[in-house]
């Protein structure tokens, strides 16, 4: 399916925002598809937050501990998701698990991006673990977001080598480079229409 209208989508972070960053370089570009019409943080101070504000985009921070349970805090997301008519949800550094809840809500429209080549290495530090296990490439995934952790069909994905005198921050910063290509790409695609998803496989069109 194309989209008639310019899509809309959302972010979700936690941090410093540079996937984020990446996403919303892509939108802003001739004959982008989509905007990025809210940031929303569970973290008051992210970087991403000033970020956004700094772009013009509508950023809120909502706080969990604000809410009773869970349920409570995913509902007041996803009316704000509901409301500013967003297509599509990219965590970007999320570092918070959603639950069912919230991934039924928007099934097969939420997309994450994880440091490693999934399905090794799930998870937090996914960097540390495969420095650990002493994996000789590692890389970042793209996919859709499932119920389980890091689990959802793969989109797209990006190897690096890993060297012996990387340590995490270095393997990071290699994989981070990777990560601002790959992420608004798939982005991109999907606004183009250019996505299916068939069962653990996501067919990509021409
Ligand atoms: C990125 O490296 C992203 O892959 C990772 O958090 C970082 C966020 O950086 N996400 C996860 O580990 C999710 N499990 P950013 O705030 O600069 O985009």
């Amino acid at each position: 399916m194309k989209f008639q209208k310019r899509g809309r989508t959302a972010i979700l972070l936690s941090g410093r925002g540079s996937n984020f960053k990446a996403i919303y370089k892509k939108s802003i570009k001739d004959r982008s598809w989509f905007d990025i019409v809210l940031v929303i943080s569970n973290r008051k101070n992210a970087g991403g937050l000033q970020l956004a504000r700094r772009y013009g985009i509508k950023s809120v921070f909502i706080s969990p501990r604000d809410f009773k349970n869970s349920d409570e805090y995913e509902k007041s997301m996803i009316s704000l998701l509901n409301e500013e008519r967003v297509d599509l949800v990219c965590l970007a550094g999320f570092m918070k698990i959603l639950s069912p809840l919230f991934i039924n809500e928007f099934k097969n429209r939420i997309m994450n991006i994880h440091p490693s080549l999934l399905p090794a290495f799930p998870g937090l530090n996914a960097q540390k673990q495969a420095l650990e296990y002493g994996v000789k490439v590692s890389g970042c995934t793209v996919h859709f977001v499932d119920t389980g952790i890091d689990s959802g069909p793969v989109i797209l994905q990006k190897a690096v080598l890993t060297d012996k005198n990387d340590d995490e921050e270095s393997l990071s910063e290699k994989i981070l480079k990777y990560e601002h290509e790959i992420y608004p790409e798939a982005v991109s695609l999907w606004f183009e229409g250019r996505l299916k998803i068939s069962g653990r496989k996501v067919i990509i069109s021409k």
